[in-house]
């Protein structure tokens, strides 16, 4: 099932029947930085057969983890602003933002309170989008898995270097987009593509480095995407300074600047534009206050 902003609101007191009351302000007060030595670092596991992933590697490699369901499904809202917290650094602001979206795609008995991993797999709404840099295009088939190829587009960017750079980093996903323009014919790809592809492009330089210099250890972005595993024994800890809608928004700014993409007609980059878009794609900030029982007003979205 797909909804749109405009139908959510229909269905919203139902889904607000079928929760229990929310303990908003218990939830954020919490939430505390990453512990380093948290044994999960340390426990990752491939899924299993009846384990279901999407095609987002930051959340496939948290289910690997059990920083979030290892069996992909029934992901709440306060299981992600946990989860992501704990494994990674991010700002509740994030996670609730683009968790609203992924509950838009569930296609569950918990409508609009969980989803599963594979509910994210849905082509152009509200997240999957053409020009991944480690997924095919849907019109070629599977749009949720690694694919090497692509991945390879990506890495060749990166010259042997030991450590991502911005400007290496928007040429590699320019070069996505270029090679997807060239060969699917229902390429599709503006303003919201352009920015939710930058957005995740920071989300792995932030949540690999830190979230404000653009520089990751290769090995380190590698173990994310092509093992979806958190490259713990390789020396990483996650972030120290929160990843928020602020850091990548601003990266995202950054990226737009340095990169020789053309920015799509009707679009100007600023730094709120990942935040504004994210809050588009739901329908607005009382759509996802509803959403979310009110954890995205407590943050201030
Ligand atoms: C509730 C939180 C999240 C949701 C609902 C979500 C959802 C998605 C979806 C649907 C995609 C596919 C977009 C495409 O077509 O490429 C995606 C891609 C991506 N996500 Fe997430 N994501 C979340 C959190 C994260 C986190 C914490 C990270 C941190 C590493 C992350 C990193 C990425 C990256 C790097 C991609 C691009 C993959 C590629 O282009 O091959 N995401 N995410
Ligand atoms: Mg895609």
């Amino acid at each position: 099932m797909r909804f749109t902003g405009a139908t959510v609101s229909v269905v919203l007191s139902f889904a607000a029947a079928a929760t229990a009351q929310l303990d908003v302000s218990g939830l954020l007060s919490s939430l505390s930085p990453p512990n380093p030595n948290d044994p999960r670092f340390t426990q990752f596991k491939r899924p299993g057969k009846n384990d279901v992933r999407s095609p987002c590697p930051g959340l496939n490699a948290l289910a690997n983890h059990g920083f979030i369901p290892r069996n992909g499904k029934g992901n709440t809202i306060p299981k992600l602003v946990k989860g992501l917290k704990a494994g990674m650094n991010m700002g509740a602001d994030f996670t609730i933002a683009i968790g609203g979206l992924g509950l838009l795609s569930a296609d569950s008995p918990d409508l609009l309170t969980s989803f599963d991993l594979n509910d994210l797999d849905q082509h152009n709404f509200p997240i999957e989008h053409d020009a991944s840099l480690s997924r095919q295009d849907a019109f070629f088939g599977n749009d949720y898995s690694f694919y090497q190829p692509n991945w390879d587009t990506v890495l060749s960017y990166f010259h042997g270097q030991a450590e991502t750079d911005l400007k290496s980093a928007s040429a590699a996903k320019y070069a996505r987009v270029n090679d997807s323009m060239t060969r699917n014919p229902e390429f599709t790809y503006g303003p919201r593509e352009y920015i939710l592809s930058y957005g995740e492009t920071a989300l792995y330089l932030q949540t690999m480095a830190d979230p404000f210099s653009g520089n990751a250890k290769v090995e380190y972005v590698r173990s994310l995407f092509e093992q979806e595993k958190l490259p713990y024994a390789l020396g990483w800890r996650p972030s120290t300074t929160p990843i928020t809608l602020t850091t990548l928004g601003q990266m995202v700014l950054e990226l737009s600047a340095i990169s020789p993409e053309p920015i799509p007609e009707g679009l100007t980059v600023t730094a709120d534009g990942y935040k504004n878009v994210l809050e588009l794609l739901v329908g607005g900030s009382e759509v996802l206050g509803n959403l979310t029982q009110g954890l995205s007003t407590a943050v201030g979205l």
